[in-house]
């Protein structure tokens, strides 16, 4: 593929813009592990809630498991006192299943902490089996407020 810079740099720009960064996470002594590090269960706790919540929120149903995480990186470790924040965005939806990948970084210096490229999250019927969620793509807070005529 011939490189086009600017339309490359835009796409990757839109691509960042789409990853929501919406929980923050300030690292307290409870939260490491005996190197003084922040400990990576921890950060795989806080993660796996908040997909489960963006699934919840994306598919309309609090019926939603997580089945699968995959290429998990951790980069960079965190201290007490600082504080980071967790972006999920939507890969892609299937019949039942939602796949995310995740990016936490440190809210002050950016850096990336860990990646996770693939965490697939299903969604159940009320016996809890995987049902369709009818589902194709990401819904915005502000398209959903828009919809229910909610603000401006
Ligand atoms: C989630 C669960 C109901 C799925 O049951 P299952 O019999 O595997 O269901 P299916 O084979 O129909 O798969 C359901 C969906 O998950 C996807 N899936 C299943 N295993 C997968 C894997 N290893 N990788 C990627 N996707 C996978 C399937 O492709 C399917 O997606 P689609 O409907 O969008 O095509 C069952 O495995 C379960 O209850 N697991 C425990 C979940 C749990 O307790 N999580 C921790 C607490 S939240």
């Amino acid at each position: 593929m011939q490189w086009n810079g600017s339309a490359q740099v835009s796409l990757i720009l839109t691509k960042i813009n789409y990853m929501n960064f919406h929980t923050r996470k300030w690292i307290k002594p409870e939260d490491l592990n005996p190197n003084g590090t922040l400990y990576g269960g921890r950060l795989l706790d806080w993660i796996d809630m908040e997909a489960a919540i963006y699934a919840i929120i994306q598919l309309e149903n609090t019926r939603v498991v997580t089945k699968y995480m995959s290429d998990i990186d951790f980069q960079a470790s965190a201290e007490t006192g600082d504080i980071i924040e967790i972006g999920l965005e939507v890969n892609s939806f299937g019949k039942s299943s939602i796949n995310l990948n995740c990016v936490v970084r440190n809210k002050m210096t950016y850096e990336t902490i860990i990646t996770i490229k693939t965490i697939i999250l299903v969604n159940l019927d009320e016996s809890g089996k995987p049902t369709p969620h009818g589902k194709t793509t990401t819904e915005y807070h502000s398209d959903r407020m828009k919809l229910r005529g909610i603000g401006g």
